[in-house]
């Protein structure tokens, strides 16, 4: 390994050749060279050059067609309900940045990083890293295989100490067991005991009433009114709310019309 080390650093590189194989079996090789899904540089033998900037074997998935770890990422983007905040494949609300767009311009890294530890109103999943690496895949792949999004809706902006946040309806009634994201108001609410609610009315929100329904208006009133009427081992208590206050609330989760 010394030796090899040792020789000068433009030897492959000038018959044309990866000097990755100096050390590497080779593999997919008729999808590419190594640096095309792994980056690092393969004009030099020497490991800690050759490998600068590396992308490892798992987050490198996405760049075969088809791959099925990228396909297992989809589901897990449709289990999880990440588009009830992300739009991804031109699909979802815009309340946050736009995974159509950091496929485009992310680095595996970061975005393993995102998942792992979010950002104060992305729900933390506790997913293992083989999860978040096929995540990261089927976000990487939006950048491969696609052209970048054009006219990708703006993402809402989150005002943190705005006054439209005091006194709100939802900061005082839920914002002690509820996040929300909401497009009007920004992001509300400070623990994380009760479902983050961001999205509930979009459709993309997990369909989480009664039967397996989706949420709408009268739903949530109905839920508000008696969470045992709906489900059985509902912990929430009833929330009884001012005349006024309860159209106040339905606001927040409702989308910005401006
Ligand atoms: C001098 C020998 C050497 C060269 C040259 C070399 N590697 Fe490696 N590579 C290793 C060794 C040893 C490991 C095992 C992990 C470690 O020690 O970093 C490794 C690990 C890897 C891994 C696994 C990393 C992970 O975390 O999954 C990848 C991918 C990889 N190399 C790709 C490449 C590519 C692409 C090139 C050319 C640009 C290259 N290597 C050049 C020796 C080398
Ligand atoms: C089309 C994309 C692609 C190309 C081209 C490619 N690889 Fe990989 N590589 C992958 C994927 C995906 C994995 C992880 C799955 C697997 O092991 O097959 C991987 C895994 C590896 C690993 C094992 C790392 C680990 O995580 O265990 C090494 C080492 C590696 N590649 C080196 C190379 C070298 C050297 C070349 C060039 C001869 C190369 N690869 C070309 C996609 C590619
Ligand atoms: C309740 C809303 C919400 C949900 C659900 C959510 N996120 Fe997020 N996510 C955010 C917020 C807020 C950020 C911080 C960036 C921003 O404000 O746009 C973020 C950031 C990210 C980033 C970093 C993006 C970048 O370009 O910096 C990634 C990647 C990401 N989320 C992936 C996911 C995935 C995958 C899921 C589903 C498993 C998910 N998110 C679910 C709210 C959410
Ligand atoms: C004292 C804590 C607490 C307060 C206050 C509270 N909730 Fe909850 N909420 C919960 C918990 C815990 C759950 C989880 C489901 C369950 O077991 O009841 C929940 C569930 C929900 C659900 C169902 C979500 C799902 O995916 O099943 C909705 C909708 C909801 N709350 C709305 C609200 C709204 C709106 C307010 C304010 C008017 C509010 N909650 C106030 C604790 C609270």
């Amino acid at each position: 390994m010394l030796l090899l080390a040792a020789l000068p650093a433009y030897d492959a590189f000038s018959t044309g050749q990866s000097a990755c194989v100096a050390c590497h079996r080779p593999h997919q090789v008729c999808q590419g060279a190594c640096v095309s899904c792994h980056r690092g540089d393969d004009r030099t033998e020497r490991k800690e050059i050759a490998h600068h900037d590396l992308v490892a074997g798992r987050f490198a998935h996405y760049h075969i067609e088809g791959s099925p770890v990228v396909e297992r990422g989809k589901k897990l983007i449709n289990g999880l309900a990440c588009r009830r905040c992300h739009r991804y494949e031109k699909k979802g609300n815009p309340l946050a940045v736009s995974l159509d767009l950091t496929g485009v311009a992310g680095k595996a890294r970061n975005i393993h990083h995102s998942i792992r530890d979010p950002a104060l109103y992305m729900p933390d999943f506790h997913l293992n890293d083989i999860q978040i690496a096929t995540l990261v895949n089927a976000i990487l792949a939006r950048g491969k295989f696609t052209s970048p999004p054009v006219n990708e809706i703006p993402i809402a902006i989150h005002f943190m100490e705005s006054e439209n946040i005091q006194g709100n309806v939802f900061t005082l009634h839920c914002g002690k067991c509820h996040k929300l994201l909401s497009e009007k108001f920004g992001g509300l609410g400070s623990s994380n005991a009760g479902p983050n609610l961001s999205g509930l009315f979009s459709g993309f929100y997990p369909w989480t009433y009664g039967n397996a329904e989706p949420w709408d208006t009268e739903r949530l009133k109905k839920w508000l009114d008696n969470p045992l009427d709906i489900n059985k081992n509902a912990l929430m208590q009833p929330v009884r709310l001012k005349p006024g206050e309860r159209e106040q609330l339905l606001q927040s989760f409702l989308p910005d019309r401006r």
